[in-house]
């Protein structure tokens, strides 16, 4: 099994995810941050795995049309998604509004990876939205945002028993 895994993180949540993901893959697996690495081509991969995390409701745009510029290679793939996100209530929708259905429905995971706030690395802007979330948050007793890293372990042990 030789497996890509493509990522956008704006904060290093995502990163650390896919970096987890990795670790616990087995077989050749390379790590590619969207925003900074070359996407090498999609022949040399039978494995793809693909995530990205939510800002205001919406994945990275670079990994939403990384999907729809790459449909038909993607549908030969073994697939699988993930997002890192704070509301455990919509994530059925942000998959939806992230990734293709047609891809969605050939995936063998879909995952959400949690969510986590780093504040201290975040520019004005997020951190005054951040804020705000938390507020809301509070008020609507909505549970904490959190990781999952369990969802990780499910990820690879799925991906780990095809082969
Ligand atoms: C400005 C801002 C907006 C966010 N919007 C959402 C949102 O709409 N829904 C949600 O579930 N999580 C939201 N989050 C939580 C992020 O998805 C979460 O912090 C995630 O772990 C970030 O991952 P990253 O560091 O890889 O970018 C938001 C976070 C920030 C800072």
């Amino acid at each position: 099994m030789k497996t890509m895994i493509l990522y956008a993180s704006t904060y290093g949540f995502t990163r650390d995810c896919a970096q987890k993901l990795k670790q616990n893959l087995n077989g050749e697996t390379i790590l590619i941050d969207i925003n900074k690495d070359p996407i090498p081509a999609l022949d040399n991969f039978d494995t793809v795995l693909i995530g990205g995390s939510i800002y205001i409701g919406q994945i990275q745009k670079k990994i939403k049309k990384y999907c729809l510029s790459h449909l038909d290679e993607l549908k030969n793939k073994k697939l699988g998604f993930f997002i890192s996100c704070g509301s455990a209530e919509t994530v059925d929708t942000y998959f939806k509004n992230s990734f293709p259905e047609i891809l969605l429905e050939k995936a063998l995971s879909i995952q959400n990876f949690g969510g986590e706030m780093r504040p201290d690395q975040m520019n004005f802007f997020h951190k005054f939205i951040s804020n705000m979330v938390d507020k809301s948050a509070d008020k609507q007793a909505a549970p904490p945002m959190k990781p999952l890293p369990e969802n990780i372990i499910q990820m690879s042990n799925v991906m780990n028993n095809l082969s």
